[in-house]
């Protein structure tokens, strides 16, 4: 049997006035990337090869947002049905299966989508249904004893006995393209809210004798975002998968819900999270590596065995080789820190190499920036920069080279050389006791 091409709706066109923002609700982050992309992974994940998102109020912010996407226009918005109808010449000609999501239902897995999708091989039309604690608000999914789904009642729209059923509309749906596209021709919008509800396709399609399943899914992956304490809810349950993920990857987290993930953070085997580490996009952290409490990483890439923290904080470009060791209160930025090296203490190492088993001691401080452009400093492989350095960039630290604590570099050190710029220390031989003395102290 060869498979139906897959398509796929997001519907976008609300204004979620609610959120209280500039921004397009589904533009809103969690874990770091806007929602609508999360979506959009899910959706192409479980074989759709055309998706189009349906856009109305802010359509400008969602269009820049993911530019190579197919669009169509809801203006003004009359309901979820509509929502659809206005797609439709979109898939014109279009002769396999649809997913409809919604664009603020960002946390739907591939792994549901795909069993949606599974069950139209038995199904024309496909609802995805929940049990949440309280179904106050949600379309209700109403089946007969063989499980066909008969009609999803709008609360507003629901009777006594209708808002007793605990199976909720999440709203999702799978159907055959000439099955949505028949059924929603006839779809009226004689309801509560004076709307064309896509769920009244349920009840026109059993009437035309089509067959309605429903599948269930876990209530995590279907709640929606509507407000600012709902994207919050959202972030932990994006946050409790990414935990659950990285310890089935081999990775210890010694207090998993103070450990906050991105979209995109990549942890090894071996790793060690202590509590209260904040991965920003842009991290992957490579086997054995150790995470002192409180750091802070984004756009940085760890090296096997690397140790880090605790109270670092590694900022974009920021790469720790191999066995290397970033400590206490260091930052790092677009710097590598070669297999081996140290900076173990209160330093700043921005545009800079440090070479494999350099050893930078407390309190440097890379001078990458002259108010006006920045500048690379480079340490060579095995130099000991002295704590309290100042390095001015652009210099150069050669191979095996010593720089005395406390200077000020501003020229380049040889290799094996010694570069030092403080004063030289003077002894003024028993200035102490006379001065004491001069003052009447004996001691
Ligand atoms: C919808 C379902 C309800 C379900 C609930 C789950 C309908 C009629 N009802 O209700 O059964 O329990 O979701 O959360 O479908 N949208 C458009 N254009 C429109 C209207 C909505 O694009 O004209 C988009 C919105 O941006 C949103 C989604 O569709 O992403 C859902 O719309 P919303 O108004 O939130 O539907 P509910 O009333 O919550
Ligand atoms: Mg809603």
């Amino acid at each position: 049997m060869t498979e139906r091409e897959l398509g796929a709706l997001v519907l976008a066109a609300g204004k979620g006035t609610r959120m209280k923002s500039e921004l397009h609700k589904v533009l809103h982050p969690i874990a770091g990337r806007p929602m609508l992309m999360h979506l959009l992974e899910a959706v192409e994940t479980a074989g759709a090869t055309k998706t189009v998102i349906v856009v109305g109020a802010g359509r400008e912010q969602v269009e820049a947002a993911v530019p190579t996407h197919e669009f169509a226009l809801q203006d003004p918005p009359q309901g979820t049905g509509h929502a659809v109808l206005c797609a439709q010449p979109a898939f014109d000609g279009f002769s396999g299966d649809i997913l409809i999501t919604y664009g603020d239902v960002p946390l739907v897995t591939a792994e549901t989508l795909g069993a949606m999708r599974g069950a139209l091989a038995s199904s024309d039309l496909v609802v995805l249904g929940f049990r949440p604690e309280d179904p106050t608000g949600y379309g209700r999914i109403r089946q007969t004893g063989d499980g066909q789904v008969e009609a999803i009642i709008e609360h507003l729209d629901a009777n006594e006995d209708e808002r007793q059923i605990g199976l909720c509309n999440s709203g999702l749906m799978a159907a055959k393209a000439e099955v949505l596209f028949d059924c929603l021709d006839e779809v009226g919008n004689d309801n509560a809210k004076g709307e064309y509800y896509l769920t009244d396709v349920v009840a026109v399609a059993r009437g035309k004798g089509y067959s309605v399943a429903a599948v269930e899914a876990d209530p995590d992956e279907v709640s929606g975002v509507n407000s600012r304490q709902q994207l919050a809810e959202l972030e932990q349950v994006f946050q409790r998968r990414a935990r659950v993920s990285a310890m089935e990857n081999g990775a210890t987290l010694l207090d998993p819900a103070s450990v906050h993930f991105s979209f995109d953070t990549n942890i090894g085997s071996d790793v060690v999270v202590e509590p209260n580490v904040f991965f920003g996009p842009g991290v992957s952290v490579g086997d054995g590596a150790i995470i002192h409490g409180f750091s802070h990483l984004e756009g940085a890439t760890l090296g096997a065995g690397a140790k880090v923290g605790p109270y670092v904080r590694l900022r974009p470009g920021a790469d720790v080789g191999i066995d290397a060791k970033i400590g206490n209160f260091v930052e790092v930025k677009k710097a590598k820190v070669a297999t081996g090296a140290k900076v173990n203490h209160l330093s700043y190492i921005g545009d800079a190499t440090v070479g494999a088993g350099a050893n930078i001691g407390a309190g440097t401080i890379t001078c990458n920036y002259d108010g006006f452009s920045k500048s690379v400093t480079t340490i060579g492989e095995g130099a000991f920069v002295g704590s309290n350095s100042t390095l001015v960039a652009p210099v150069n630290i050669g191979d095996g080279a010593f720089v005395a604590g406390g200077s000020v570099v501003t020229k380049d050190v040889s290799a094996d050389a010694l570069g030092i710029t403080r004063a030289r220390q003077e002894e003024k031989t028993g200035w102490a006791a006379r001065f004491r003395k001069l003052k009447g102290r004996k001691t």
